[in-house]
């Protein structure tokens, strides 16, 4: 592979002009597999490597691992000449460009861009039609000089569908696999921007999560995944579930990587009223400068016991995490153990905390609106979406999975009493629960396994970042390590986040040659 000869000179020759006159150092073997939005960076600048050339090399990616993997539901037939682009500014440029300029990056398919790419959430419903404007994150990645290299697999409808579909399957999409082990599941929603970043088939993902569907997916692909505050990321032109909850994050293969996608998509969009309010939190000069080697120092950590829970009869899974908080013990945090949240029963219980039912509510004014803003469209309300599936039961797979959950949405009418009672008991669940843990013990952060925390930190529109912890030894699942915060807390987030993966260096990418299974 030539981009590969191409890449392991670049290091060379970085060793050889940085390093300390230590010619003897061996050389590291690194390929444009693996590497870093900083590494590519690097390598257009010592002009060892175009984007055209980055473009191509995961074009062939995709062309040999997607057939197996079904991480990418469509290419984009202009990533090419946007690469092009890329390449001819940076010759012409002679100031720092942005951190993405030049990038490949792909967006789960509930992402709208206003070019030669479809927008569907997987369904084939929605194929076809055509969006107003790019979605408020594409514009800025569009800004920065981001390749927009396709459209990634998820859960079709972002899970709210059907329970009884699987994750990572849509009938567009077909099935997802995950790329450590084909007998293990992907997770989900955004299961196409995991599996795609982990197998090397693109640089760095957005996903969106509602519930989990950030951090779950990145857990099982041994990715780093961060759900930002909501309203931090415009959701504008994203095909909703719920505004209260909804937020669009990165999926990347390092901490690094998803704080360079995060700086880029971060701020202020006129089409997210949200943003405004959120855009507060955004610190002066980004959220680079927290990737720091000493960020767990002084940082107090809280173990909540119910968030360990699924682990504690796994012997290997208790006994990594044992290992683990020795580790971030020795990085200097404070761990905080043995808490609990008082009302976590009731927080976790979707239907009891009124969270599922707020959801169906706001699910179907926010897609009808998505829908009745499109120009055109083959569906343009939830009941046609619908319609559309018994028209097309065979495709959408409607007798195996069903749609009840569309079903259950639709015969909603707007936000009732019903509806608002629920919303205030969320909220009270949440202040009387994980806000007032956190305050009471001056915690910087809450720690988790895999998406044990998600509801916790769905409910009330928190942070979280998902760092890879480990492979199971006998059923060899990847899993991660979740540190999620109050409002705004990214910057604390990163600092930890980045600290745990530069202390443990988990992540390794996928053992299986997927283009010869
Ligand atoms: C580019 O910038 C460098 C340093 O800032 C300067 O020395 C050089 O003359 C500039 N080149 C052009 C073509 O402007
Ligand atoms: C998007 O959908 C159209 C049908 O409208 C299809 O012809 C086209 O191939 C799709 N785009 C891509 C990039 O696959
Ligand atoms: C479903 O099929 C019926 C009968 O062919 C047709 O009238 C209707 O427009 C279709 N609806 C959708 C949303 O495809
Ligand atoms: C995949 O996982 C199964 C069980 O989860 C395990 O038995 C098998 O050895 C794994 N395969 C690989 C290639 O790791």
């Amino acid at each position: 592979m030539a981009i590969t000869i191409l890449f392991s000179f670049l290091f060379l020759i970085c060793i050889l002009s940085y390093g300390s006159g230590t010619i003897t150092a061996k050389r590291p073997k690194i390929t444009i597999e693996e590497a870093t939005v900083d590494d590519l960076q690097l390598a257009f600048k010592l002009k060892t490597l175009t984007s055209r050339q980055l473009v191509l090399f995961y074009l062939d990616q995709i062309r040999k691992l997607n057939k197996n993997l079904g991480g990418v539901i469509e290419v984009n037939p202009d990533a090419l000449s946007q690469a092009d682009i890329a390449d001819k500014q940076r010759c012409e440029c002679n100031h720092t460009l942005p951190k993405l300029h030049g990038i490949p990056v792909l967006l789960k398919d509930n992402i709208a861009t206003k070019d030669k790419l479809n927008t569907t959430a997987g369904s084939f419903a929605l194929f076809r039609s055509i969006v107003p404007r790019d979605a408020g994150v594409v514009s800025k990645l569009r800004r920065s000089g981001a390749v927009i290299l396709g459209k990634a697999s998820l859960t079709e409808w972002c899970h709210f569908r059907s329970f009884r579909a699987p994750n990572g399957w849509s009938a567009r999409g077909s099935q997802g696999m995950n790329p450590y082990n084909s007998s293990v599941e992907v997770c989900g929603s955004s299961s196409g921007p995991a599996i795609s970043v982990a197998a090397n088939m693109v640089s760095v993902t957005l996903g969106t999560e509602t519930d989990g569907s950030i951090i779950c997916p990145a857990s099982f692909n041994s990715v780093v995944g961060i759900k930002p505050t909501v309203g931090l990321t415009s959701r504008a032109g994203v095909i909703p579930i719920s505004p209260r909850q909804d937020t669009v994050g990165p999926i990347c293969r390092t901490v690094a990587d998803a704080v360079n996608v995060l700086d880029t998509i971060v701020g202020i969009d006129s089409n997210d009223k949200a943003t405004s309010e959120a855009s507060k939190y955004i610190p002066v000069g980004g959220y680079g400068q927290f990737l720091r080697h000493n960020g767990l120092k002084g940082k107090r950590l809280g173990i909540v016991n119910k968030f360990f829970d699924s682990i504690k009869d796994d012997t290997f899974l208790s006994q990594t995490f044992v290992h683990h908080f020795t580790t971030l013990r020795k990085q200097g945090a404070v761990l905080v153990e043995n808490l609990q949240i008082s009302n976590i029963q009731d927080v976790l219980d979707s239907d009891t905390s009124g969270e599922f039912d707020t959801m169906l509510a706001e699910f179907k004014i926010a897609l009808n609106g998505y829908l009745s803003d499109l120009v055109k469209s083959p569906v343009k309300s939830l009941s046609e979406v619908i319609e559309f599936n018994k028209n097309h039961s065979k495709v959408e797979k409607i007798i195996e999975f069903g749609q009840d959950v569309l079903e259950l949405a639709e015969k909603t009418n707007g936000m009732g009493p019903k509806e608002q009672d629920a919303l205030s008991n969320l909220k009270r669940l949440s202040k009387c629960g994980f806000e007032k843990l956190m305050t009471d013990h001056s915690l910087d952060a809450l720690v988790a396994y895999a998406s044990g925390a998600s509801t916790v930190l769905a409910i009330g529109g928190f942070p979280g970042i998902v760092v890879p912890a480990g492979y199971h030894n006998t059923e060899k699942y990847p899993f991660g390590i979740c540190f999620g915060g109050l409002k705004g807390s990214e910057p604390k987030l990163i600092e930890i986040a980045y600290a745990f993966e530069q202390a443990t260096k988990i992540r390794t990418k996928p053992p299986v040659d997927w283009s010869l299974s």
